[in-house]
């Protein structure tokens, strides 16, 4: 659990977002310049490929992922993680190297803008098996749904740094989980996704990849705006008004058990202990939390900012309205007898 204090945490996460917005506005024309040199093994247009040379392994091949319509605030992380060794690759490090930061903000602007691979037709059992899981986890085995944070399109979510996974070459995605399964990729922040690779099987693996080669592909996104979406939290200087101005939501009357069970119930739920996230029905996870941020309001105003470095993405990930996040945690708290 988070000890920092909730406007230490508010401040802190309000320079990084004004920052970070600035770093990330990229320029997609510099981006499509410098993507030259990435297309021998992406692609020229950062469709990927599955059957490059294997430096490591002679005569064998390995996949060189799609790039197209990935997120940029995803693709900027991997860029630096590159860089900085925290993520390890025999033939991506040494072009990282070569990468200023206003290259990697250029790149990450860029490669969104292109489209990626449509959907194909595959195993219809095994991508039944494969949807099953990616959408409703295993709650037995203790697996989180992907969907949870990869998003029900599999489109990923940009804000928090998620990769969309839908578009990728399917002998990248077996070989990323793999990485994760094993320990050998580990710059996922807090093991988010160690923890859910290792409870994984082969079969499973083969199912949720099978699954995702039948999901659309990746659309090509408009250029994207990032300095708009920091106006309104620079220009908000306590989440209390910026809860307070936001647009009325819809539906007053919104049923939390319905929205936590489609948004939330993932990561809060009984059976998802491993992300640390505070468990519905458990008082002792909610009571320090409601101390902590003064009350209802507090904890709809810190879901909807999202806690830094945890699984915990501005508003969960979702979509809900201020009024719906109110609903979905109310009802949590109802259910701990709170
Ligand atoms: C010599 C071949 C090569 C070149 C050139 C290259 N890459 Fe890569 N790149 C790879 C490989 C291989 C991987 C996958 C590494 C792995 O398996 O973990 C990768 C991974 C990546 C990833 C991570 C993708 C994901 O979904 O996590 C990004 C982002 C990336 N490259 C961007 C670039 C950019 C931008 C350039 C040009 C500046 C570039 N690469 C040039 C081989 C290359
Ligand atoms: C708690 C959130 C969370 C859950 C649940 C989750 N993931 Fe992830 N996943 C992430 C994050 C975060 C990353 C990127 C880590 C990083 O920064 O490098 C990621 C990365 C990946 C990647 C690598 C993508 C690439 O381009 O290299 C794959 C593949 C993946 N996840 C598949 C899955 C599958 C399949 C499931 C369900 C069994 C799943 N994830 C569940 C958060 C999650
Ligand atoms: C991908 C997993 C995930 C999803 C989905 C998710 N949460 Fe969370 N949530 C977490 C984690 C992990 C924490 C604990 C963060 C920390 O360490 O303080 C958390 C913490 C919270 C807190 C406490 C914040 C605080 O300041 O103590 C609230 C309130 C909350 N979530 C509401 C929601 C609501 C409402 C939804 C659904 C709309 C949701 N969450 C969806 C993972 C998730």
């Amino acid at each position: 659990m988070k000890k920092v204090v909730w406007t230490q945490t508010w401040v802190a996460a309000l320079a990084l977002t004004v920052s970070g917005s600035v770093l990330a506005a990229g320029d997609v024309n510099a981006g499509k310049a410098r993507a030259a040199v990435c297309g021998a093994c992406h692609g020229m247009n950062g469709e990927g490929n599955p059957a490059f040379p294997d430096p490591m392994n002679p005569g064998k091949t390995k996949a060189v992922p799609s790039l197209a319509g990935q997120n940029s605030g995803y693709m900027a992380k991997q860029l630096q993680d590159f860089k900085s060794g925290a993520r390890k690759d025999v033939l991506m490090t040494g072009q990282a190297l070569g990468l200023s930061d206003a290259d990697i903000a250029n790149l990450a602007a860029y490669y969104p803008t292109v489209a990626g691979k449509a959907a194909t037709s595959v195993d219809a059992d095994l991508a039944a098996k494969g949807k099953s899981l990616y959408q409703g986890g295993d709650m037995a085995r203790g697996i989180t749904a992907c969907m949870a944070c990869h998003g029900p399109d599999a489109a990923g979510n940009d804000l928090a740094k998620w990769p969309a996974l839908s578009g990728q070459l399917n002998d990248y995605t077996v070989a990323q989980l793999n990485a994760f399964r094993s320990g050998a990729r580990e710059n996922d922040p807090n093991k988010m996704m160690r923890e859910v690779a290792s409870r994984l099987t082969d079969d499973d693996v083969a199912a949720i990849t099978v699954y995702l080669q039948s999901v659309s592909g990746v659309a090509a996104k408009a250029v994207p705006a990032p300095v708009a979406v920091a106006a309104p939290v620079a220009a908000a200087p306590a989440p209390a008004p910026a809860v307070a101005t936001a647009p009325a939501a819809s539906g007053g009357a919104a049923d939390g058990a319905a929205l936590f069970q489609a948004s939330c119930f993932a990561c809060h739920g009984p059976a998802a202990p491993a992300l640390n996230a505070p468990q519905s029905g458990m008082k002792a996870n909610w009571e320090p939390r409601l101390q902590k941020t003064g009350g209802l309001d507090g904890l709809v105003a810190s879901s909807i900012a999202g806690v830094a470095g945890t699984a915990m993405a501005p508003r969960g990930g979702s979509s809900l309205s201020d009024a719906e996040m109110k609903a979905a945690i109310g009802y949590m708290l109802s259910q701990s007898g709170l």
